[in-house]
């Protein structure tokens, strides 16, 4: 595979706006600290063994993530189905569950077994198991998470039920009126849970449970909430805490200029800022348990397309900056859930995305964002553990639909040290771009190959001049550039 190396001069190019950037030489005292693999996946839960034993793309694309990091991306099993298995230690199969149901929300009530978690178990990085709890079956979640205790030595966390705020609104036994089932009263039920699971393990297992698992805006559940009302012998079970963000849904708004505005992305993640820093009071991390575009599978319109790319780059990257460790890119029913990263045939644009926010974020320790979030043009610095600046993100998410001529944006960086950058631009036809179409994305001038989800084509490196502290590079609509300093 050969290199390109293309030398940009001081760029002479008419464009829209500039953005100026000062990059701090070290971590200022709002930066985070990052995670080894702060882009993770959720697999829809009777779709694990499905994913990991019958879709090669899973292990093959996990391993492009694991290549960049030198871990495996974490994952978390469970969504709405983890409120409908329950636990059958005599059951030989994965799942078992009568006739096809392929569906998007799955089978309505289905059993699991120990090979389930035995493939669980298997996996080269850390897990969090979803169990359920709306069914309202404590017995079989205790045995289940005995089982997944002793049985799992990749095990992160158990949940215990999936998006329980809007259980009498999903239809489970344990919640069945809207009108009860208040944050003091779904607290009740997650302390008393936590409580009786986290005290049934043989040996002294705390710190175990993922907490909240909330689906709605933080208004109402949140971990804020949750400290408040939770009755406090459940806390020393609590290992972090998890909300799931869809700044979409198919059945409200599904809008892609919208989705990849990095002021929208800015103000989506600021919703959640305060009760970071209020779990962050408890000892509690605070994660994105099940995130992706546009909930309820996604929408074939947009969540394939590259510009749902751009937003998940941007996301993962601005959540990160505010603390948020981890995000589970959910992963929905094979065949029809269109924001998933691949399928049997493809792999999708959004991908890429999470392939190059991988790629930023990997050895980094700490990361920030360089702008306040008031306009459609962002940038990101990581820091290493040294604290010296080594990678930047710039995107200009501007809507670019492929059928004007393509407007850009120039990005003045300054404080800058050494003589010269290089780049590898993350770009594609259009924000519309979309590979089972036959449209792929390019990082760098590469591509992954849709049989393997090996990298194919030739790299092209952008190398730019630094003088006295400054570089500018040109962005166009709905692209992004990822600059390694040379340090
Ligand atoms: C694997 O996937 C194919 C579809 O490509 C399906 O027909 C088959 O039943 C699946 N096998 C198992 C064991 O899930
Ligand atoms: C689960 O499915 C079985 C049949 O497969 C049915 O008998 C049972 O009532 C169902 N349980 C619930 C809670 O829906
Ligand atoms: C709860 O699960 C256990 C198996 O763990 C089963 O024996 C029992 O019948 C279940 N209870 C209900 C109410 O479904
Ligand atoms: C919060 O709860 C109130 C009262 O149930 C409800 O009217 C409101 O829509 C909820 N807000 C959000 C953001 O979920
Ligand atoms: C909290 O939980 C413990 C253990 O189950 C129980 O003994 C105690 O009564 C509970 N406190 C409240 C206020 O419910
Ligand atoms: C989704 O979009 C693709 C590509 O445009 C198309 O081939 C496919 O039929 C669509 N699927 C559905 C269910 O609309
Ligand atoms: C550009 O293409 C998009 C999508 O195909 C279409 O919705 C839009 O109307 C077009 N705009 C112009 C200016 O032609």
């Amino acid at each position: 595979m050969s290199t390109v190396v293309i030398h940009l001069s001081i760029l002479a190019l008419a464009s829209a706006s500039t953005m100026v950037f000062t990059v701090p030489s070290e971590p200022t005292p709002g930066s985070e600290t990052l995670d080894a693999a702060p882009v993770a996946l959720s697999y829809e839960f009777f779709q694990f063994p499905s994913y990991f034993t019958n879709v090669s793309h899973t292990w093959g694309c996990s391993a492009q993530l694991q290549r960049l990091t030198g871990v495996w991306p974490r994952i978390r099993i469970g969504g709405t189905s983890e409120d409908r298995a329950t636990y059958v230690p005599s059951l030989s199969e994965y799942v078992l569950y009568p006739g096809d149901e392929n569906t998007f929300s799955g089978p309505s009530n289905f059993t699991f077994g120990p090979s389930f978690i035995e493939l669980a178990s298997k996996y080269p990085g850390t897990v969090v198991m979803g169990l359920n709890r709306g069914g309202d079956n404590i017995s079989n979640t205790i045995d289940a998470a005995i089982a997944v205790v002793n049985g799992m030595g990749n095990l992160y966390a158990i949940e215990l039920g999936n998006e329980p705020d809007i259980y009498p609104y999903t239809g489970f036994a344990i919640a069945p009126n809207p009108a009860t089932w208040t944050p003091v009263v779904e607290a009740a039920s997650e302390a008393s849970w936590q409580i009786a699971v986290g005290s049934s393990f043989t040996f002294r297992q705390k710190r175990i449970i993922q907490a909240g698992n909330f689906y709605g805006s933080p208004v109402n559940f949140s971990a804020a909430e949750l400290i408040q009302n939770e009755n406090s012998t459940a806390f020393p079970y609590i290992k972090d805490f998890s909300h799931h963000n869809y700044p979409q849904s198919t059945y409200f708004i599904v809008d892609l200029p919208s989705l990849m505005s990095h002021r929208d992305i800015v103000n989506n993640v600021r919703t959640f800022e305060e009760d970071v820093a209020i779990a962050r009071r408890m000892g509690w991390e605070y994660v994105f348990g099940e995130t992706n575009s546009v909930s309820g599978g996604g929408s074939n319109l947009t969540s394939p397309c590259f510009g749902s790319a751009i937003w998940l780059l941007d996301y993962a990257l601005r959540s990160a900056s505010v603390g948020i460790k981890r995000n589970y890119f959910h992963q929905c029913t094979i065949g029809i859930c269109y924001y998933s990263w691949w399928d049997r045939g493809n792999v999708n644009a959004p991908f890429y995305g999470a392939y190059v926010a991988t790629a930023a974020m990997s050895g980094g320790a700490y990361i920030s964002a360089l702008d306040d979030g008031t306009s459609n043009y962002g940038g990101y610095v990581v820091y290493d553990a040294s604290r010296r600046p080594v990678k930047i993100v710039l995107i200009n998410s501007d809507y670019y639909t492929g059928n004007v001529s393509r407007p850009s944006s120039d990005f003045v960086l300054t404080g800058l040290e050494g003589k010269e950058v290089i780049a590898r631009r993350f770009t594609a036809e259009s924000a519309l771009a979309r590979v089972d179409e036959g449209r792929l994305p390019a990082f760098g001038g590469q591509y992954f190959v849709n049989e393997n989800c090996a990298i194919a084509g030739h790299k092209i490196i952008e190398a730019t001049k630094v003088v006295d502290g400054t570089a500018s590079f040109n962005l166009a609509a709905s692209e992004a550039l990822l600059i390694e300093l040379c340090v």
